[in-house]
């Protein structure tokens, strides 16, 4: 890979971030993600603060030319045409006047926002209050929307409605909800991802024809939240996602404190203990982690994901708890090259190499490593963060690594692991 050849890590890193660059927002990779990508680009924009605060409030600036009349940031905004992707803006029918997906993503945005104000104030960039001040009341308008979209009973607990919100696209989460999900779909599938990436990495036909059968549902249900919440069959309460969201709400709490209105403060700090509540109920000591509910079925979601363990960026544990997840996590790591992987090697579920069934993400130990610092827990955090930087610089910026050997698998020269790299490195 030509970027190895670089003597120097950290400017590789930055190169490819330029060279996902489309003109203010970044690509997750070229070909296989060739439009904005929700996630990936607040994990970008909190590399890019790091070196080029104007460039990091831009990826953010540029992700809202997305957001929703309701408030809604969806998963994908399409900014330019591209034919390397399936499903495009003519599958979702969407209404936006920049083309969009219908669905969301993790919010790191309000993460990514306050991380990029202190480094702005910091180094006294000028415009800095006036650019937080306007995508913290975007941030702001989508954290309501969550809560009333899809926390409508007020269970302190947020659902997707689709496997790719939860950014784990193909996790063994969704198995059991998703198997109710008929493979009929009215739109014909054209697959592009197998042809950029092995198809063994990706999800099976299968997975695909019921992802494309809910995007039919909803384009049917006019992208209508209510509706939708009606009539879906998947619908899961998830403790990642609610975990993001309670942190991010914690983050946009503090930028309140400096620059909200008192309104705004006590809305934020409801949001927060809301979440705070519903996601600390989630919490099982049998299996030292938190597990989702599928709000379809009634049942907890137990297969063993890395989900369970990002609630630790939002919920304080008390020592018994900490122990517990700090050794389950050791548990994961234990006998692999690399960790932490997102399905345990002693699942049925293990697959090394295919999405988000084993793999590790450099992003998700980030979360992982940011939730064990939260809980004091320095040591483990610190481990993991050497761990995947020294994976990186083995293997490259590839999409994700096989944890049993630290292959670097799917796409390659890929934006988050090189913004994840640049803050790691820094850390590690
Ligand atoms: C895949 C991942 C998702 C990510 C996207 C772009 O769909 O599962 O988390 O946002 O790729 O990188």
């Amino acid at each position: 890979m030509d970027h190895l050849n670089t003597p120097n890590m950290e400017e590789a890193a930055r190169a490819i971030l330029a060279r996902n660059d489309r003109g203010g927002y970044t690509v997750p990779t070229d070909r296989l993600y060739p439009f904005q990508w929700n996630w990936d680009s607040a994990f970008v924009a909190m590399g890019f603060a790091l070196f080029d605060v104007d460039r990091a409030y831009r990826e953010l600036e540029r992700l809202i030319e997305g957001q929703w009349a309701d408030g809604m940031i969806p998963h994908i905004v399409f900014h330019a045409p591209s034919d390397t992707y399936f499903p495009g803006p003519e599958v979702w029918g969407t209404r936006h006047a920049v083309p969009t997906s219908g669905i969301t993503q993790p919010p790191v945005f309000g993460m990514a926002l306050r991380q990029i104000h202190e480094t702005a104030t910091t180094f006294g960039t000028p415009d800095a209050e006036e650019r937080t001040r306007a995508l913290f009341q975007a941030a702001l308008r989508s954290h309501r929307w969550w809560l009333r979209a899809r926390d409508p009973d007020g269970i302190g607990l947020v659902s997707i409605l689709h496997p790719w919100e939860s950014g784990s696209d193909n996790s063994p989460a969704w198995d059991d909800a998703l198997a109710r999900v008929p493979v009929t779909t009215k739109t014909v599938i054209r697959r592009k991802d197998t042809g950029h990436v092995d198809p063994s990495m990706r999800p099976r036909d299968e997975d695909y024809q019921r992802f494309i059968h809910l995007v039919d549902l909803y384009r049917e249900c006019g992208w209508d939240p209510q509706r939708q919440w009606a009539t879906t069959p998947f619908k899961i309460a998830d403790v990642q996602m609610t975990a993001i969201l309670a942190r991010a709400t914690a983050d946009l709490l503090h930028l309140a404190e400096r620059l909200g209105s008192e309104e705004e403060r006590s809305e934020l700090a409801d949001m927060h203990q809301v979440l705070v509540r519903g996601l600390s109920r989630r919490w099982r000591p049998d299996l030292s982690r938190f597990v989702s509910l599928d709000l379809v079925s009634g049942q907890d979601v137990e297969a063993p994901t890395q989900a369970g363990f990002i609630p630790l960026i939002a919920v304080m544990l008390d020592g018994h708890q900490r122990g517990a997840a700090t050794a389950e996590i050791e548990r994961w790591t234990d006998g692999m090259v690399v960790g932490v992987p997102t399905t345990p090697s002693w699942s049925a579920a293990f697959e090394p190499k295919r999405y988000w069934r084993g793999p590790v993400w450099a992003v998700i130990n980030w979360l992982i490593c940011d939730g064990l610092r939260l809980n004091g827990t320095e040591d483990l955090a610190r481990r993991i963060e050497q761990m995947t930087v020294q994976a990186i610089e083995r293997a490259g910026f590839c999409e994700y690594f096989d944890p049993t050997t630290g292959e670097g698998l799917g796409g390659d020269t890929f934006s988050w692991t090189a913004a994840a790299y640049l803050v790691l490195k820094r850390r590690s």
